[in-house]
């Protein structure tokens, strides 16, 4: 193993192992570690047709104490419980889902970037129908497979700035807009308006709502949020975005800080109007957005990190590494 800790990316790096549950005569088995990344399934199995499959995204991270902290792992598994719920599969309980990403962890912990490197561990979790069938029904058995890998940022060059832009005209192209499950075919359709922003030198997709395009939605890997001039910390209300667990804590760390917290409609008028703006999620943790490119307009925020941004930043990564006070209890240590 010979990994450059702070020149990691966020690309697919396999590890030791990756755990394994079978789902089949309507219960969950045992997990199983597995060296192997290769799965054989039926090509009549129905996720590959109706795409029954969902996916988890959370982090894991090496503190200054040595201890490796998990990250809200309770509410990915309460967010991929809602998605199964959506997509006719079956849940996962809560307890065992944290204790095959603690199993999986121990295994793999020297996969845990060291403390100092920024690197975390990111852990993908992904629940997928096995059943081989032609008519258009739910599966009957799946597997739910955890992988970990470690990861730097999203984004190349880390926390500064990058650009945005809307690009409309592709009906339900935003990953969430058939509903706020995090499912893997849904992820599909934003591949081609990803591509175009990427094109026009913004690495970020803008969406906008799918009805009017009057109203910002998210971003294609993370939510929207923006501080007004005031200081006031608003993010969209929208039945169409997923709702993500990096911006529900960041609306309560602004609160602890004594921000206002809105969570409204936002027109897109509104973004000449914000002092900083920033995409947040697991993944991009908070990367703030520079300009963002929507229709023939341009609108730019500060070329350097926000003083508030900062602060959320240094908060909720504080937390993560331990060096913060977790005084919600969010994180799980090993
Ligand atoms: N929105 C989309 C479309 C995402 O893919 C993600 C990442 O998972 C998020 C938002 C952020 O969610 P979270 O903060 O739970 O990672
Ligand atoms: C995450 O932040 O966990 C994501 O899933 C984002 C993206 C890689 C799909």
């Amino acid at each position: 193993m010979n990994i450059e800790w702070d020149k990691l990316g966020f690309e697919f790096m396999p590890t030791k192992s990756n755990i394994r549950f079978t789902y089949a005569d309507g219960k969950w088995g045992e997990g199983r570690l597995c060296n192997s990344y290769e799965i054989s399934i039926n090509v009549a199995a129905n996720c590959l047709h109706y795409g029954q499959a969902i996916f988890e995204g959370l982090k894991a991270f090496r503190g200054k104490d040595g201890k490796i902290r998990i990250f809200r792992p309770d509410e990915n598994a309460k967010r991929l419980n809602s998605s199964a719920k959506r997509l006719c599969m079956p849940e996962f309980p809560v307890e065992k889902f944290i204790e095959a990403v603690k199993t999986l962890l121990q295994d793999n912990i020297e996969y845990v970037p060291p403390y100092g490197t920024g690197g975390s561990v990111y852990i993908r979790p992904v629940m997928f129908g096995t059943t081989p069938q032609i008519g258009v029904a739910s599966s009957k058995e799946y597997e739910l497979v955890i992988m970990a890998m470690p990861a730097g940022p999203y984004y190349k060059g880390g926390f500064k700035p990058v650009d945005a832009m809307s690009v409309t005209g592709f009906d339900r192209a935003a990953p969430h807009g058939t509903g706020t499950i995090k499912c893997a075919g849904n992820y599909a359709a934003s591949l081609l308006p990803a591509k175009i922003a990427k094109e026009n030198h913004c690495p970020v997709p803008l969406f906008l709502d799918p009805k009017t395009n009057e109203f910002v939605d998210e971003f294609g890997t993370s939510n929207f949020l923006a501080i007004t001039k005031d200081g006031k910390y608003v993010t969209p209300a929208s039945s169409s975005i997923l709702p993500s667990i990096t911006n529900k804590s960041l609306m309560q760390i602004a609160e602890d800080i004594g921000m206002t917290v809105e969570r409204r409609p936002i027109h897109i008028s509104e973004l000449a109007e914000f002092a900083e703006v920033a995409a947040c999620g697991t993944a991009v943790v908070i990367t703030p957005i520079g300009r963002i490119f929507c229709g023939d307009q341009v609108f730019e925020y500060s070329k350097e990190v926000g003083a508030n941004l900062q602060k959320l930043y240094d908060t909720i990564t504080g937390i993560q590494y331990g060096e913060v006070a977790d005084t919600h209890n969010w994180t799980v240590t090993l």
